[in-house]
């Protein structure tokens, strides 16, 4: 990937981080995923009064594209206050469909914290490859 792509992404990223709904942590996190063709589906997180019904940036922006029909991707731009790294439940999630994604974690300046593999963050990841097949 290009420079030029990767700050797109980054962009993407950082500005969607805008519409996330945080009321109770006010901590906005923006993430930019993009699928094989080149589509880029980004997401926000969106929290809720019953708190465990919040979802995080990289999930909103993960069930859109699937929703869309899109399961194959490469890379994902996580975009927080100082570059954080995406939480438990999210790495599974991705891992379903990409546990090779590449994981690049930016802070609202677009300072590059971390560039790194899903498989780093999830070291040994339970996959569909990890249920029997009948
Ligand atoms: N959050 C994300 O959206 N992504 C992350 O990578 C870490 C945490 C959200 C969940 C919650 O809305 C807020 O950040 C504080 O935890």
């Amino acid at each position: 990937m290009t420079d030029p792509d990767l700050s797109t992404l980054i962009e993407q990223a950082i500005n969607v981080a805008q519409k996330a709904y945080v009321p109770y942590s006010h901590f906005p996190v923006g993430a930019a995923l993009r699928t094989n063709d080149g589509t880029v589906f980004s997401g926000c997180n969106v929290e809720n009064a019953a708190y465990p019904s919040g979802i995080c940036a990289e999930r909103t922006a993960l069930v859109k594209a699937v929703s869309e029909g899109y399961r194959l991707f490469d890379i994902i731009v996580v975009a927080s206050v100082a570059g954080g790294s995406p939480c438990g439940q999210c790495r599974q999630m991705l891992y379903e469909f990409a546990p090779d994604l590449r994981v690049v974690l930016v802070d609202f300046d677009g300072a590059i914290h971390h560039d790194l593999t899903l498989r780093t963050l999830l070291p040994l990841g339970f996959g569909p490859e990890s249920l029997p097949h009948p």
